[in-house]
């Protein structure tokens, strides 16, 4: 991929063997001379689209005209409070997750140049150690089954399984086309009925629901109002005709995940939009499964010249980096490689090599040291993809971060209001022009 070479990155060190950090930022742009913004972000429980409307909540019929949530959600540290109340049990939250965290600052700043914006955040993780470890395929002696799943789920609160899955930031990107995103931010995206949320779907409503089969999802995610005949109801999806114009007209909102385990390895970050669904942009992601699917065996296994070993056990966790790259330390997975019980081997593989098209436009150089995660996403300015929001010199977009921190996913993030940021232009956070 040229696309490498054109970053402003000392990669040196990187040498992945076990795929470790492509360490280093950004190296020529000096951040110490960029304005820093330090947001809260909370926990939101489950304060869907559909609660913030409800008598359960204070600003109802406000938000249902519009009113923006800073109206009356100040920008204090109102947000730290919020979140502290709403991770413990309560009416927003069924499965608290003992000692979490309720909030987290995140320090962002922005800088772009002719060819590209830079996003830097930097976060406290709750661990002392960083969240690269994602699910596995463990051999019980018999067959291969995923091992470790996040700390929502009910087999980790009910210590069946250990909670293990990725830390994630996220960006959601308005160009001012969405309605309301500018007022409700990620909110709009937020709905009962999705993973983990109230009133979740069932594998029964989900098979009888005609948009759902039409666009082969199995499961109920993030979705714009504008996408269903009735906002609050998940299962009155419009035709993916009236969806399609939707998309031709920009109507959606751009969605950058930068992932611990599943993109981190290989110096990117996700692309994806919300529409219909929480979709992946066009051409193919830089992680995959590593189940295969028929025989649910793994598909790769660790290269043992390379890393001295073809899987780990579970002492081996959260020591070192355990990686999967297809293109510097996997090979296919051998079936009569004399298993034992107990052998893991990550549940994706990670590739750079193999992600293409609009999927595959976002670069991103992370580091976790002294227990804060430093993120410079690299986001290319005029992308023209039907997928993509363009950011270019000048423009100011509606933006809502999250995180996830801890071993965890779905809403078990922390959010933040919607913030403007700047393309060299007046905003809550401006991107500086870089000389
Ligand atoms: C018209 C004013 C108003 C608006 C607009 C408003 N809220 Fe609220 N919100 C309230 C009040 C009042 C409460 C209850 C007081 C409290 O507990 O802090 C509340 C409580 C909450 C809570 C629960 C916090 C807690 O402490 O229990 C959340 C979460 C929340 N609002 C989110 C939002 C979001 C997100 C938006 C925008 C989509 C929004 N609010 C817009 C007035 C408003």
């Amino acid at each position: 991929m040229k696309v490498l070479k054109l970053l402003p990155v000392a990669y040196g060190i990187a040498a992945l063997l076990a795929g470790s950090a492509l360490a280093a930022e950004p190296a020529r742009i000096d951040w110490s001379k960029v304005p820093a913004s330090s947001l809260t972000l909370f926990y939101p429980g489950q304060s869907t689209y559909e609660w913030l409307r409800s008598k359960g909540h204070g600003g109802a019929s406000k938000v249902a005209q519009g009113t923006a949530c800073t109206q009356c959600h100040d920008e204090s540290d109102a947000e730290q409070e919020k979140g502290d109340k709403l991770v413990k049990a309560g009416a927003l939250e069924p499965a608290p997750v003992t000692g979490k965290n309720g909030s987290v600052k995140l320090n962002v700043q922005a800088a772009y140049d002719d060819k590209n914006a830079y996003v830097r955040v930097q976060w406290k993780t709750q661990n002392p150690f960083p969240g690269t470890e994602h699910q596995y395929l463990r051999f019980d002696g018999k067959e291969w089954k995923v091992y470790g799943y996040p700390k929502l789920d009910k087999v980790v609160q009910d210590g069946k399984q250990p909670g293990i899955y990725e830390d994630r930031f996220s960006i959601m990107i308005d160009d001012g086309k969405v309605k309301g995103f500018a007022q409700q931010g990620c909110w709009l995206t937020c709905h009962d009925g999705q993973r983990d949320s109230r009133n979740q779907f069932t594998k029964e409503e989900v098979a009888a629901n005609p948009l759902l089969n039409a666009i082969k999802k199995t499961d109920v995610r993030k979705y714009l109002p504008d996408t269903r005949v009735d906002p609050s109801d998940w299962k009155t999806g419009k035709s993916v005709e009236e969806i399609a114009k939707l998309k031709a007209d920009g109507k959606f909102v751009d969605l950058i995940q930068w992932r611990a385990h599943r993109s981190y390895p290989v110096g990117m970050a996700d692309d994806g939009y919300v529409l219909e669904w929480r979709l992946s942009d066009a051409g193919k992601d830089m992680f995959a499964s590593n189940a295969d699917p028929k025989t649910h065996t793994p598909r790769f296994m660790w290269d043992e010249k390379k890393t001295g070993y073809k899987s780990i056990n579970a002492d081996q966790l959260r020591k070192g980096e355990h990686f999967l790259v297809r293109e510097k330390n996997a090979v296919p997975f051998d079936p009569n490689a004399n298993w034992k019980e107990g052998d893991m081997i990550p549940d994706y593989v990670v590739s750079r090599e193999d992600a293409k098209g609009s999927a595959a436009d976002n670069n991103a150089i992370a580091d976790w040291k002294d227990g804060v995660w430093t993120v410079v996403l690299v986001r290319p300015l005029g992308l023209a993809n039907p997928d993509d929001k363009t950011l270019k010199a000048g423009g100011v977009y509606n933006v809502g971060f999250a995180v996830h921190d801890d071993n965890i996913t779905t809403r078990g993030h922390f959010v933040s209001f919607v913030k403007t940021l700047g393309i060299g232009a007046k905003a809550d956070i401006q991107a500086v022009k870089l000389p």
